[in-house]
């Protein structure tokens, strides 16, 4: 511990942790309290959940960049000179960067340890994932991406969209358990290695659990049920599948049909469309086929 004066100098740190898009450098820390420097890529969204002590004030300071605030009175744009700070939080706000911005960052209770640990450990794993799977780096942002703007389209709260994002980046950490012969086989593969595939979420499920994004689990748990029961690990049906589950099970297959695997090409997007309107109340909710639909339309991908 330092005691007495303490002088830092630029790019001097405690302690840091960097993921793709941000990065959160301990300045300093003392009774309980951290100092932070955080960093954020533009068009990121940017949670600050409930402290586990309620007690919990956290403070942020715009030393550069602009965010956008949703509060219950509208929205608010705030930049450089600009603070805003949480106090006795009792549910999970959020701010979106629309440039790449820095922040200081106070919390009254430490946090630094909390964070980092949690996300570095499942981010690891979602990475690692990635590269064992041939998936292109973007698949699960892009899973992540129209996942978030079906559910948003559909009205869904604040807390469900939340949840989305979450689950969509985790989705597939199960699959860390899976032999790459398997995951990356071209063609079919037998009823024992296909059993492999199927424990994925369930163990991606198990994971979470022991890391304070605990509740999304079920969401993972269910990415592969399908409305008519022929999905996997449990042959969920219709209203036993949560509807966050529902939707990233269309962003997720719209993105691996369109996506090129090493040993095969991927689906042209009106090919991989027609294929969810196919499975349209089978597989799929028609509702949310509807929106992804809608949504390629709007975006210029398809007619
Ligand atoms: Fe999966
Ligand atoms: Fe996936």
């Amino acid at each position: 511990m330092n005691q007495g004066l303490y002088i830092g100098k630029r790019n001097e740190f405690i302690d840091r942790f960097t993921q793709s898009s941000a990065e959160l450098r301990l300045l300093a820390k003392g009774d309980g309290t951290e100092v932070m420097f955080q960093t954020v890529r533009a068009n990121e969204t940017v949670f600050i959940e409930p402290g586990k002590v309620k007690e919990t004030m956290e403070f942020f300071y715009i030393l550069e960049g602009e965010i956008r605030i949703d509060t219950d009175n509208g929205q608010s744009i705030m930049k450089q000179g600009d603070y805003f700070y949480t106090n006795y939080l009792d549910k999970t706000v959020e701010f979106n960067t629309l440039t790449d911005v820095a922040l200081l960052y106070v919390s009254t209770q430490p946090l630094f340890g909390y964070i980092s640990e949690t996300i570095r450990d499942l981010t690891e794993i979602a990475k690692k994932v990635e590269k064992k799977d041939s998936y292109t780096h973007s698949h699960i942002q892009r899973v992540k991406d129209y996942a978030a703007k079906i559910g948003n389209r559909m009205g869904l709260s604040k807390e469900k969209n939340q949840n989305i994002v979450f689950a969509s980046l985790l989705h597939d950490i199960g699959k860390i358990n899976v032999p790459d012969e398997i995951l990356n086989k071209p063609g079919r593969l037998t009823d024992e290695e296909f059993e492999y595939i199927k424990r994925h979420p369930g163990d991606g499920a198990e994971m979470v659990k022991k890391t304070s994004y605990e509740y999304i689990w079920q969401i993972i748990e269910q990415h592969h049920e399908r409305i008519d029961g022929s999905g996997y690990p449990h042959g969920l049906k219709g209203d036993e599948i949560l509807i966050e589950a529902k939707i990233i099970a269309v962003s997720d297959t719209y993105d691996a049909m369109t996506t090129d695997r090493p040993y095969r090409k991927g689906l042209s997007s009106i090919q991989a469309v027609e294929e969810l309107k196919r499975l349209s109340g089978i597989h799929y909710e028609k509702e949310i086929v509807d929106v992804m639909m809608n949504i390629l339309i709007e975006e210029g991908v398809i007619e």
